[in-house]
């Protein structure tokens, strides 16, 4: 008989790829996958924690199957991830929801069909939470899910513990893949048909493997074929001029750029330890856009950090008018325990937090929308990635990320089509294919 696995992914790219990679090892175990928890004999959360939202988020999940868990005894929850991986939350965990199976941390992916396979011969729940990162393992075979697009990881963990932030604590320090693997797997991805090819890593710009990152991208760019190449996250600090030049180089790296900013005063920063000024950031965005004009520039931003005055807020905001992103994630800053900001004095007030996000996501939608009216009459190349079955569209990005929606009798998903634009609403772009 059949057997399914259904898997829950929440959080960045990185867990998202991992959910790939968690496929990988389902599917070499002989579950078929499926999208009903009803019906699957394994589900998988891959869990985050970068907010408390998105571990509350989670958490409802998992609780909403205690009750199929009572009907259905034999079936395996697993949970994995960032949650599980933080300071105690293991425990925890197993107290709340003492019928999840498997606990399993950021560096017990690669063990997954043994930790499933101890479940299967003991009544116990399987908990393995390993503390050290260990070494990189490249034989893991990820089942993709999301063709045209494919991810690529470059590193893993992250060394710069912002103090707001718990991704060092539960990705550990930074190991960078060897530069030949990453090539080879791009190069086979590439000859598989895969036209978007994302470099990933919490700093892709700290990469210290036998290159540098730039060496590495425009070594990742000579490889022959119709595909594009993103990278991200990149950190303001590490961004480079030879990073500049490589992005300028090749017409096959986006012209698109994720930057973080997170706030634009200088104070604020300086207790987030970013190790840049908003003078700094202003100045790489200059050089950026002096060299590659056309630049997209999209960014992370944070309301509420501990001690954020009205001024600080205020500064952030300016900045924002400054750049004109192309658009940004904003979010409400989150305390995160074991975290040096979860102690600083002066944690924001809730409403505070809450009148600054608006303000803040009205500006963001302001310029996002502005730069929609701008593409009305021409036409732009999207990479199509779907088909929505609501809208009765097929759709796909352009170089720059933007949406775009638009008709087709054939199947054109995987293709690269120019869209006439006819329409822009906020983030999505509709149109006609023209040859
Ligand atoms: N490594 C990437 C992304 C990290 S997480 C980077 O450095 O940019 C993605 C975003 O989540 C961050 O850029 C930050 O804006 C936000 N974030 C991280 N921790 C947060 C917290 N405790 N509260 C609110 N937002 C947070
Ligand atoms: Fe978190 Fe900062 Fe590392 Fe990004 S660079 S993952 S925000 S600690
Ligand atoms: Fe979340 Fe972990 Fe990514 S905390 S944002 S899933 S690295």
């Amino acid at each position: 008989m059949d057997k399914f696995y259904h898997i829950v992914t929440y959080g960045c790219q990185m867990n998202v790829h991992e959910s790939e990679k968690i496929a990988g090892i389902l599917s070499g175990m002989g579950y078929k996958s499926c999208d009903d928890p009803e019906k699957a004999d394994i589900v998988v959360f891959n869990t985050c924690c970068i907010r408390e939202n998105a571990e509350n988020h989670a958490f409802g999940n998992i609780g909403m199957l205690k009750k199929l868990k009572r009907v259905r005894k034999d079936m395996i929850i697993a949970v994995g991830g960032c949650l599980p991986q933080q300071m105690n939350k293991a425990e925890n965990l197993h107290e709340k929801f003492p019928y999840v199976d498997i606990i399993f941390g950021t560096h017990n992916l690669h063990n997954l069909k043994e930790l499933i396979e101890k479940k299967l011969n003991s009544k116990k729940t399987v908990i393995e939470i390993e503390d050290s990162e260990g070494e990189i393992c490249e034989e893991d075979r990820p089942l993709r899910t999301s063709y045209p697009n494919a991810w690529v990881n470059i590193m893993y963990g992250c060394n710069n513990f912002c103090s707001y932030c718990i991704v060092p604590y539960v990705r550990g320090r930074e190991r960078s893949r060897q530069s030949a693997k990453i090539i080879e797997e791009v190069k086979g991805l590439v000859r598989e048909g895969y036209k978007e090819i994302t470099l990933l890593g919490q700093n892709v710009n700290s990469y210290k493997g036998d290159l540098t990152f730039p060496q590495l991208l425009e070594e990742v760019a000579k490889t022959e074929g119709k595909f594009r190449i993103r990278f991200m996250t990149s950190h303001p600090k590490d961004f480079s001029p030879e990073l500049i030049d490589v992005m300028a180089k090749y017409p096959k790296i986006c012209n698109c750029l994720h930057l973080p900013v997170q706030s634009g005063s200088d104070s604020i920063l300086k207790a987030m330890n970013r190790r840049y000024t908003s003078g700094q950031y202003l100045e790489k965005v200059a050089l950026l856009k002096s060299r590659i004009p056309d630049c997209a520039i999209t960014t992370d931003l944070i309301v509420g950090f501990p001690g954020e005055t009205d001024e600080d807020f205020n500064v952030t905001m300016d900045l924002v008018k400054k750049v004109n992103f192309a658009s940004a994630f904003t979010f409400v800053y989150s305390k995160r325990q074991g975290t040096k900001a979860a102690e600083m004095p002066d944690q924001i007030p809730e409403e505070v937090s809450k009148s600054r996000i608006m303000q803040l996501v009205d500006l963001v939608n302001s310029q996002t929308r502005a730069l929609s009216q701008t593409y009305i009459g021409k036409t732009v190349e999207i990479l199509c990635e779907d088909y929505d079955d609501k809208r009765k569209l097929y759709l796909g990005r352009d170089e720059y990320g933007r949406m775009g929606y638009f008709p087709s009798e054939q199947n054109v998903i995987g293709q690269f089509v120019n869209i006439k634009v006819e329409h822009a609403n906020g983030v999505s772009l509709t149109g006609n294919i023209v040859v």
